[in-house]
């Protein structure tokens, strides 16, 4: 159902809220990518989302309400951190795991004793919950392990016929998932970086320790601090590969074993042009996806460059390697999990 993005339609919302009330599925835009949501507190319905995903139960779900007081229902503590990262990030893509109280389903937080919770900032998302009137459960809508979506057709691509309805708002500005921030231990956690950073969560409540980026050590056995740190995840179908020598070369080699490649480059448009009239012009194996130099737009550019390319049947990615500063750790992160290898 196509809607207004800015000043959703509210017979429109109604129709979502209605399927959400008789325990269905429906995929919603927020200000990150596309969730796909069931009511919170109805078990049945939160295991419908694990179905249509093909998503491993144990993989907890992150619960989205319209306003930072409706978690007092679902979180049994409401620590001062707590208090002040929702009042400076809130609405907006930073989720927080606190423990749970009993009103949160088994189904949701994958049998664990914490929940994630957070206050999305999408029009859409909000009138929906707003509307419904209670807390939506909702993952990323696209099949367990593969790219989220940030449009409509993304999620039609991957889940036709095993939801009932999505709300079609257009593009997702963020375009990456949301951070996700342990609040349950001493010292506070990374477990997913994302478009709040680092620095602005240290700003507001001092040091916070992360774990590592390339987090090997999360193994698909045991139990899962966060399973979105899965090594191999956010994962295009093509083998993406992050680049580090002379990726002009590479690109010569791998079209000559019939490849079909695909580059995210940063550099300017004459530097890959030069290139590509000089060899690869008439190669239509080659699809060049110019990427903005700054994170917050390469963030919003990603998934989407990487669902064309894949569209495009591409077999390899290649990227140029990111800045190591902590404004480019999310999109560092996700990268760096399209490229490991399968589990
Ligand atoms: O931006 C987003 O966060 C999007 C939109 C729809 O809100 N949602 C999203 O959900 O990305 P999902 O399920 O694809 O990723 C949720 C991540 C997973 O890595 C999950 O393991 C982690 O959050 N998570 C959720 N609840 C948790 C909990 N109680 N403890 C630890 N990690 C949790
Ligand atoms: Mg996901």
């Amino acid at each position: 159902m196509k809607i207004d993005a800015t000043l959703p339609e509210p017979e429109i919302i109604a129709r979502a809220a209605e399927i959400l009330h008789g325990g269905g599925l429906v995929a919603f835009p927020t200000e990150t990518v596309y969730g796909l949501g069931a009511n919170a507190l109805e078990g049945e319905s939160v295991a419908r989302i694990y179905e249509a995903k093909g998503r491993p139960s144990r993989n907890p779900l992150i619960v989205h309400v319209s306003e930072a007081a409706e978690v007092h229902a679902l979180v049994s503590e409401w620590p001062e951190h707590a208090a002040l990262l929702a009042q400076k990030f809130w609405p907006g893509p930073l989720t927080l795991v606190l423990p749970r109280t009993a009103r949160v389903p088994d189904a949701v937080t994958g049998g664990g004793e914490t929940v994630g919770v957070r206050v999305p900032a999408h029009p859409v998302a909000h009138a929906l919950l707003k509307t419904t009137g209670f807390p939506i459960a909702a993952p990323s809508a696209n099949l367990s392990l593969q790219l989220s979506p940030t449009r409509a057709e993304h999620v039609l691509a991957g889940l036709t016929g095993r939801i009932e309805a999505i709300l079609d708002g257009g593009p997702t500005s963020g375009g990456l998932e949301s951070t996700v921030l342990d609040l349950t231990r001493p010292v506070p956690l990374l477990l997913r970086p994302g478009l709040i950073t680092p620095a602005q969560i240290e700003a507001v409540i001092g040091p916070i320790e992360r774990l590592s980026t390339n987090s090997h050590a999360v193994s698909a056995q045991g139990p899962l601090p966060a399973p979105g740190m899965l090594s191999r995840h956010y994962a295009p179908h093509a083998t993406l590969e992050i680049y580090p020598g002379d990726p002009l070369a590479r690109i010569v080699s791998l079209l000559a074993k019939g490849e079909r490649v695909g580059w995210l480059t940063r550099r300017s448009r004459e530097e890959w042009s030069a290139f590509a009239d000089a060899n690869a012009e008439a190669d239509p194996h080659l699809s060049i996806a110019p990427m903005p130099d700054d994170p917050a737009l390469y963030a919003s550019d990603l998934y989407a460059t990487l669902h064309t390319l894949d569209g495009q049947s591409v077999t390899r990615i290649l990227v140029d390697p990111l800045p190591e500063s902590d404004d480019w750790l999310a999109v560092r992160d996700r990268l760096q999990r399209a490229s490991a290898p399968d589990l």
